[in-house]
Formats: structure tokens, C-alpha cells, sequence
């Protein structure tokens, strides 16, 4: 039966985290961090449907990615505090829920076991939360990076030893009970930073262990953290690609897909891109696969001049659908004119964005031949490229 509904929280404006583009949109794996979230409780048996909260600007595109879910079955706008985004969401809880989950979709390595466990106990008790035992000492530190004042580890109460613990996200309750909890709530009185706060003044709630590695991704250096918990270790491999073209009058200098100002192009089937068909080759060398010319032959009029972005993205793609993530992409121009310096940056930006990965994944340098051979006579423009894959 039909019962159980979780709230996705990605309302939030992410300013610790600092990037523009906003965290739960930085992609992780070619994949963003939302999705991520979005398909762990898509996937799960006991889930059977899903509210997604998001920031007013964004619900069309949370909209149409919830057009790809059939679990979903409302995106709502959130508010200003997390505490109005769930309540928001509450509201759109499907008729006959008995179970809801209240999530960070910023915590989008949750795993399908620790959902289990809250909903189990959930419904059980009514109320249960994920937790973690602190093993660090909690101190309050002022504006000046000095020492205030420590807080205890444990206390004893009650005859008991109780102890601070680190709480998380799904926190599972009865739709009734969180229900209520909004109704007594006075948000006049406390801000409260997490939805069991809510409810531990009138129901009981019930620990259960959780995950130390469903992180939160909060600050910009937790997302390194996030990917190697997403993407899991696994196989690594080194692919290396290497493509020469020679100058040619009346074409457009095309490197790394970006177009460089120059007197003259370079000649080739394609826009003979010397850079992205280097990477192209290593990225497919790396997987094992037949080599960029094989694959789009310059025999075949559909290449003529074509954009070896494209070309570069169709390749990946393939490289993709088995399993591979790039770890990073590493790139030598050798190029006595004109100076590549400047373009750099926009190329690595390029790059990345087309093999979605972060630009610091993917390096570009540029070197003459001090005058010597080919590259030296300016002949013609060489690239060579390592990538590194993970699976
Ligand atoms: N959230 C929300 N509505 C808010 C605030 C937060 O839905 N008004 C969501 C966030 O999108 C996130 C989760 O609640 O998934 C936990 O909040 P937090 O990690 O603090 O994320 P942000 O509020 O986005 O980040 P910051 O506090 O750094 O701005
Ligand atoms: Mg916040």
C-alpha cells in the first residue's frame, strides 16, 4: 500500500558553498548533485512518492526533472528558512500518506540502507532520526577565533549517561505527528535547525544509527568528499591521444573549441580542433575503444567540417555508457604561433563543460618547439593528451 512520501529540501540559496550556479546543481559524475538525491529514494521500494521543494526561480526546471520521476508528485516552492520549506512541502504530501521522510537533498549520498532503518523505526515509534556519535570535542569559539566556552560530551541524567550525538537527514515521522508539530510550533520563540526539534517537546523521538558517510555538501571542499563517496573507488586507467594538422590559409583557428585569433587555421576534414581530437583519442584510448578516426572517418561527408565538440561529446559518450568517469584530462599544445596563453582558460572552461566535469579536471599548457622541426618551421600545430578514467 501506498503510504509513505519524502520531502526533498532544495530550497536553500547554498552560500557556504559559494558557487553561483548553486550546489545541488554542480554535477557530480556528469550527474547533478539533486539527481543524485532525487534517484536514492526514487529507487527505493519503500518510497512511494516524493515532494521536491525548490527556490521559486528554479521550478521549471525542477518541474521538468520531475517530469522524468513518476514518484514525484509535486515540486513546490520553499521559503525563506528550511523550517518554511518543509512546511511547504508538508502541505503537498498526497492525501493518505500515513509516513513522511524529511530530507536534505544536499545530502545526496544517502544510502537505501539507512532509509530502511529510519522508516522502520518510524513506523514503529512515530519519530525516528539518524544519528552519530560525536567523537570530537564540541567548543563555542567567538568572532576572534577565541575559546568561549566547552560543551559537555556527556552529562548524566536520570541515572544515565547521555551523550551529544551528530544528527542527519531522512528524519522520519508520522504524517499526523509532524503534522501537529507545525501547528504548535512558534517560530517567534526558536529557529529550529532541524524538523525533530520540533517534535521531541510532545512525542517521543527514536535514534537510530546513522551514516558517516551521507555527508552534507555544505562548504565548497566537501565536494571532493561527496564524489568519492558517490563514485566509490574502482578501476582507474590512463589513455593518451596525440593529433597533428598542418596550417592552411582561409580557415579559423579552432583549439580546444575555442576560436583563436590567427592569420590561418588549420587544414582538415573537420574543423580540425588538434586539441579536442587529442583529448578525444586519450579519453577512448583510456576505455579501450577504436581510436576518433575510426570512429568518424574523414571518408564520411557527415564529418566535413564538423565541430569537433560534437564530435569529442559523441565519443564521451561512449566512453560514459561504460562506466567511465574522468578523473582528469591533462593537455600539451605545441604551437610556435600564435600565443595560446590567453585562450587557456577558456579552453579548460570549454572542456569541462562539454565533458561535465569541474574545469580544474582539465589542464592545458602550451609549448613552442624553440624553433625546431615542424612545429618550429610553423608547419602545422601538434597536441598531445593524457586522460584518466574511473569506473
Ligand atoms: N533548504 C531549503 N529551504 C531553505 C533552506 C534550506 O529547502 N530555506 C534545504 C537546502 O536546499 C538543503 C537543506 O535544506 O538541501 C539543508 O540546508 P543547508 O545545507 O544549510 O543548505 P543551504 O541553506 O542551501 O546552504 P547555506 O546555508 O550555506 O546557504
Ligand atoms: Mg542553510
Amino acid at each position: 500500500m501506498a503510504d509513505t512520501c519524502a520531502i526533498l529540501l532544495a530550497a536553500g540559496k547554498g552560500e557556504r558553498f559559494g558557487s553561483p550556479a548553486g550546489k545541488l546543481w554542480t554535477p557530480i559524475a556528469g550527474k547533478p548533485v539533486l539527481l543524485w538525491a532525487i534517484e536514492r529514494f526514487h529507487s527505493h521500494p519503500e518510497v512511494d512518492h516524493i515532494v521536491l521543494v525548490g527556490q521559486g526561480a528554479e521550478l521549471p526546471r525542477l518541474q521538468d526533472i520531475a517530469s522524468r520521476f513518476s514518484k514525484i508528485t509535486a515540486v513546490v516552492k520553499g521559503g525563506r528558512e528550511r523550517w518554511e520549506s518543509v512546511r511547504l512541502g508538508l502541505d503537498a504530501v498526497p492525501e493518505g500518506d500515513r509516513w513522511v521522510l524529511v530530507h536534505d537533498a544536499a545530502r545526496a549520498a544517502v544510502s537505501a540502507d539507512l532509509i530502511s532503518r529510519v522508516l522502520q523505526a518510524t513506523r514503529q515509534t512515530g519519530a525516528a532520526i539518524p544519528a552519530l556519535r560525536v567523537a570530537d570535542t564540541l567548543k563555542w569559539v567567538d568572532e576572534d577565533d577565541m575559546v568561549r566556552a566547552t560543551l559537555p560530551r556527556e552529562r548524566r541524567q536520570d541515572g544515565q549517561r547521555w551523550r551529544t550525538m551528530a544528527v542527519q537527514t531522512p528524519q522520519g515521522f508520522a504524517v499526523d505527528i509532524l503534522r501537529e508539530a507545525y501547528v504548535r510550533f512558534d517560530h517567534l520563540q526558536n529557529i529550529p535547525t532541524d524538523d525533530a526539534m520540533l517534535v521531541e517537546g510532545f512525542h517521543p523521538v527514536t535514534v537510530v544509527p546513522g551514516d558517516p558517510q551521507n555527508i552534507k555538501l555544505t562548504y565548497p571542499e566537501d565536494l571532493a568528499q561527496m564524489e568519492r563517496i558517490l563514485t566509490g573507488g574502482g578501476e582507474v586507467r590512463t589513455g593518451f591521444g596525440y593529433d597533428v594538422h598542418p596550417f592552411a590559409e582561409g580557415r579559423r583557428l579552432m583549439l580546444g573549441g575555442v576560436q583563436v585569433p590567427s592569420p590561418r587555421g588549420l587544414a582538415g576534414h573537420s574543423d580540425a580542433d588538434v586539441v579536442l581530437h587529442a583529448i578525444t583519442d586519450a579519453l577512448l584510448g583510456a576505455a579501450g575503444l577504436d581510436d576518433i578516426g575510426t570512429l568518424f572517418p574523414s571518408t564520411d561527408p557527415a564529418y566535413r567540417d564538423a565541430d569537433s565538440v560534437e564530435l569529442m561529446c559523441l565519443a564521451w559518450e561512449r566512453v560514459r555508457q561504460q562506466g567511465w568517469l574522468v578523473v582528469n584530462v591533462d593537455v600539451t599544445v605545441l604551437a610556435e604561433t600564435p600565443r595560446l596563453r590567453p585562450y587557456v582558460s577558456a579552453m579548460r572552461e570549454r572542456i569541462a563543460d562539454a565533458l561535465q566535469i569541474q574545469p580544474d579536471r582539465v589542464n592545458i599548457k602550451a609549448t613552442t618547439s624553440e624553433r625546431m622541426g615542424f612545429i618550429g618551421r610553423e608547419e602545422g600545430i601538434a597536441c598531445y593528451a593524457v586522460a584518466t578514467l574511473r569506473r
